[in-house]
């Protein structure tokens, strides 16, 4: 961000407030109000952040317009063609593109932390078999924070980079064994000969009866899955970790907080929703019946995998998990089952229909991630925790980047209150 000499000019009642503004290296200009209420006594009202921004970042760059989306600068089209998701855990992290060597140390560093400690699994044996395993990454990525005592103190840049290193490197291990429990299956520990996405599916995928070896076009698949969801700025579960850790909680505690988050429909539980909603239509002369229920404005339901709050053209990720999609299902040799028949005829219905083109909900990463994941054999409970696993470089350096802002202060909004002024209690014989 830069400073400009520029002013933007508020009146109401008797005051004339100038509020400075600043212009970002891309995006809209913003208005500085942090002033505002020691000056004009007065709060903004933003429910939903829709006109907020809540910090400076140099991390990732969202044009919802043109349906781009940078980590750094980089395209994420370029990234999910060229790069691999280490690589983008470096670029996100470091802020550049890595040297051979640089990479090869980070990746060395990433491998030699996937194993968790060995007691968590009594943790895990806590659970019900049916519990949600984004129930269980809640519990165990919070319960981190008592294993890993020596990379909490957040005052120390080595122990901030150590726990960040550490949620990157286990957080597949932890989704893995979330899902093995769920199966009844024993855990599968890493593999460090493989590479991050290759290692994910083996620990979800193989028991210890027999081989499994890791299909290239699925471990790729995967691997451009975990890029395309890596980070997206100021999401909720982004907003959420930060804020989180603008009181100083620990690393552990701020990525579980923001797993709790990502789990809402309306955030990362759509990849699940949306794959449970082309089921529960079932058949493509359904389709319109549920279309009618979208439009429907005394009627809930919605789309699940349509719409974006900041995409109003297109999600550039969605265009590359469509192609990856037709790649895995064409490995699988399911390109014709009913879901998939539904999902693409929902995808051209919706494209065409006036309703939604008028209110640009195109399909979204969710619609097709949830496809890719169905056809390599995920249960739809495992969608979310794979966006977590994903997310998880995004905000461990969202929360980074925020302790190392020499103007960071605990986040504390305000409010509109509308409830009742001071009254008098009644005593409860007297009601
Ligand atoms: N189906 C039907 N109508 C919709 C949908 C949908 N999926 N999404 C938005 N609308 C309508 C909504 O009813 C509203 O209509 P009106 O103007 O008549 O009141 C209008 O479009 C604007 O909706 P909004 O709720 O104000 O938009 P938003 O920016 O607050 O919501 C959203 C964005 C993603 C929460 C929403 O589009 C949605 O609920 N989509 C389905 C869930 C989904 O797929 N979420 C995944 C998002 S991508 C993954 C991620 O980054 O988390």
């Amino acid at each position: 961000m830069t400073d400009a000499p520029r002013t933007a000019k508020l009146t109401f009642d008797d005051k004339e407030l100038e509020l400075p503004m600043y212009s970002p290296t891309a995006g809209p200009d913003v208005i500085d109000i942090t002033k505002l209420y020691a000056q004009g006594g007065v709060f903004t009202y933003d429910p939903g952040f829709t006109s907020t921004a809540s910090c400076d970042s140099a991390i990732t760059y969202i044009d919802g317009g043109k349906g781009e989306l940078l980590y750094r600068g980089y395209s994420i089209d370029e990234l999910a063609e060229s790069s691999n998701y280490i690589e983008v855990c470096y670029i996100l992290l470091f802020g550049e593109l890595p040297t051979k060597a640089q990479l090869k140390k980070f990746s060395d560093r990433i491998t030699k932390h996937t194993m968790v400690h060995d007691q968590m699994q009594q943790m895990f044996r806590g659970f019900r078999r049916d519990a949600h395993p984004m129930a269980i990454m809640c519990g165990v990525v919070g319960a981190l924070s008592a294993f890993y005592h020596d990379s909490t103190d957040i005052s120390d840049p080595e122990q901030r980079e150590h726990a960040s290193v550490r949620m990157i490197a286990k957080i597949p291990t932890i989704a893995a064994m979330a899902y093995k429990y769920s199966v009844g299956q024993p855990f599968v520990y890493p593999d460090n000969k493989l590479d991050y996405a290759s290692n994910f599916l083996r620990m979800c995928f193989a028991v210890p009866a027999e081989e499994y070896v890791v299909d290239p076009i699925l471990a790729k698949a995967m691997d451009r899955i975990f890029t395309l969801h890596a980070d997206h700025e100021q999401n909720a579960s982004t907003s959420t970790v930060r804020l989180a850790g603008s009181s100083g909680a620990n690393p552990f505690a701020c990525i579980a907080a923001g797993i709790a988050c990502l789990w809402g429909p309306a955030h990362g539980g759509a990849n699940q929703a949306c794959l449970e909603m082309l089921r529960e239509i079932g058949t493509v002369d359904r389709i319109p019946e549920f279309v009618a229920r979208a439009k429907d404005k005394n009627d809930p339901f919605r789309l699940m995998g349509f719409g974006h709050r900041v995409y109003k053209n297109f999600d550039p990720r969605a265009k590359v998990m469509k192609e990856s999609a037709d790649e895995v299902l064409e490995l699988m040799g399911i390109e014709n089952n009913e879901t998939l028949k539904v999902a693409k005829e929902l995808e051209k219905i919706a494209l065409e229909d006036p309703y939604f083109k008028e209110k640009k909900l195109y399909p979204n990463v969710d619609f097709y991630s949830g496809i890719i994941l169905d056809a390599m054999g995920f249960p739809t409970s495992m969608f979310t925790p794979i966006f977590a696993l994903s997310r998880t470089v995004g905000w461990i350096t969202q929360w980074q980047e925020m302790l190392n802002d020499p103007s960071q202060k605990i986040g504390r909004p305000r409010q509109l209150y509308k409830g009742a002024t001071q009254r008098p209690y009644v005593e409860l014989d007297k009601r």
